[in-house]
C-alpha cells in the first residue's frame, strides 16, 4: 500500500514538474549599445511588449540596453554564440561577421533623405543584402532607420579642410575610415559606449553621428560645436541566431515576424521626428552651438567626399553600389 501511494505522489511530482517546464517561456535577450529613449531603444521595447502580448506570454524578450550586457564587437560575438538571440547593430558594424557590403550605406552622400534610404532598406537591394547573412547563421530580420550623421568638435568643421589632422571617433566600418583619410583627419575606431568619455578627456578631437545619439550620451555636453553636415547615414539591421529562430515553434515564429514588422513600422516612423527632437534639445541647452553648413560649403563637402564611393568600389562592389544609385536616382557626377 506504501509503494503504491509513494509511487502515485512520484507520478504526481513528475506532472507537475512537467507542465512548470512546459509553461517556461522562450526568453529572447535583445542585447543593444544606445539609450532606451532612442530610436532604436524604444523600437526594442515596443517588439518586446508586443511579442510578450500576442504569445501571451510564451515569449519574454528581455531588452539590455546602453552596452549593459555587451558592447558593438563582443554582443555580435555573442549573438553567434547564443549568448543572445537579437540584436540590433549598425550597418557600420557587420565587418566582424565577414558581410562588409552594409557598409555601402557608409558611403558619404550616398543617401539624401529617408526617402532615398527606404527606397534601398524596402525593396530588392536591402532584401538581398539581408539574405547575405544566412551563411553567417543570421537571420537578417528588418531595417530600422536612426538618421543622418553631424560632426561633432570642439570648432567648426565649414569645410572639409577644417578636419585635417582632427583625431575622429569612426564606428569600425572600412569606408567610414576612408572617408576620414580623404578629410585628411585621423580615424579611431572605438566602440560607442566609450566615445563619450574618449571625447570628454580629449583622447579624440571630435566624432559623427546623428542628433539622437549625441543627446542621448550626452556627447554634446563635451563638444562645442555639431557642424550640420548630414554627410552619412546610421541605421541598423535586426538580426537573429538562425539556430534559434528557426528552433522555434512554427506558430510562434510566425507570431514573432508579425510582431517585428509592426515594430520596423513605429520604428521607422519615430526616428526623423527623434533626432528632430534631439536636435532641438541640444539647441536648448545651450552646451554645444549647431553650426549650419551655405550651400556653397554642402557643396566642398559633398566635391570632397564623393569621390570614396568610386575609392571603395573594390571593397564594396561596384555593383551595389550602383544598385543603390539605380534604386535613388543618384548621380554622382550630377550633384
Ligand atoms: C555608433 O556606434 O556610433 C552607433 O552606431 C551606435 C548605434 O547603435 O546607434
Amino acid at each position: 500500500m506504501k509503494k503504491v501511494v509513494l509511487r502515485a505522489i512520484g507520478m504526481l511530482c513528475w506532472a507537475m514538474a512537467g507542465q512548470a517546464f512546459a509553461q517556461q517561456p522562450i526568453v529572447i535577450k535583445f542585447s543593444h549599445v544606445v539609450t532606451p529613449d532612442t530610436p532604436k531603444g524604444k523600437a526594442a521595447d515596443y517588439f518586446k511588449k508586443l511579442a510578450e502580448e500576442r504569445t501571451k506570454g510564451k515569449v519574454k524578450v528581455e531588452v539590455y540596453p546602453n552596452s549593459q550586457l555587451y558592447k558593438d564587437k563582443e554582443e555580435v560575438e555573442a549573438l553567434q554564440l547564443g549568448s543572445v538571440q537579437m540584436l540590433a547593430p549598425s550597418l557600420a558594424k557587420f565587418g566582424p561577421l565577414g558581410v562588409r557590403d552594409f557598409e555601402v550605406f557608409d558611403l558619404p552622400y550616398l543617401l539624401h533623405n529617408y526617402d532615398d534610404l527606404h527606397k534601398v532598406t524596402q525593396g530588392p537591394v536591402g532584401a538581398a543584402l539581408l539574405k547575405k547573412l544566412d551563411s553567417k547563421g543570421i537571420v537578417g530580420l528588418a531595417y530600422w532607420d536612426n538618421g543622418f550623421k553631424q560632426m561633432t568638435a570642439n570648432r567648426p568643421l565649414k569645410l572639409p579642410q577644417d578636419c585635417k589632422g582632427l583625431k575622429l571617433r569612426i564606428q569600425s566600418s572600412k569606408v567610414a575610415e576612408a572617408q576620414m583619410r580623404t578629410l585628411r583627419a585621423i580615424p579611431q575606431v572605438m566602440a560607442f559606449s566609450e566615445v563619450y568619455q574618449a571625447l570628454q578627456t580629449g583622447v579624440v578631437d571630435g566624432s559623427e553621428n546623428t542628433y539622437s545619439n549625441i543627446y542621448t550620451q550626452k556627447m554634446h555636453e563635451v563638444q562645442k560645436v555639431i557642424t550640420a553636415t548630414d554627410h552619412g547615414y546610421v541605421g541598423y539591421a535586426v538580426i537573429v541566431n538562425k539556430k534559434f529562430w528557426e528552433g522555434l515553434p512554427a506558430d510562434i515564429r510566425a507570431t514573432l515576424e508579425g510582431a517585428m514588422q509592426d515594430a520596423t513600422k513605429y520604428a521607422n516612423q519615430i526616428a526623423k521626428q527623434e533626432n528632430d527632437i534631439a536636435m532641438e534639445a541640444i539647441k536648448k541647452s545651450g552646451k554645444s552651438q549647431i553650426v549650419a553648413l551655405s550651400a556653397q560649403e554642402r557643396a566642398a563637402w559633398k566635391k570632397a567626399l564623393i569621390p570614396v564611393h568610386e575609392q571603395m568600389a573594390g571593397k564594396i562592389g561596384k555593383d551595389l553600389i550602383q544598385s543603390i544609385y539605380k534604386a535613388t536616382g543618384f548621380d554622382p557626377n550630377n550633384l
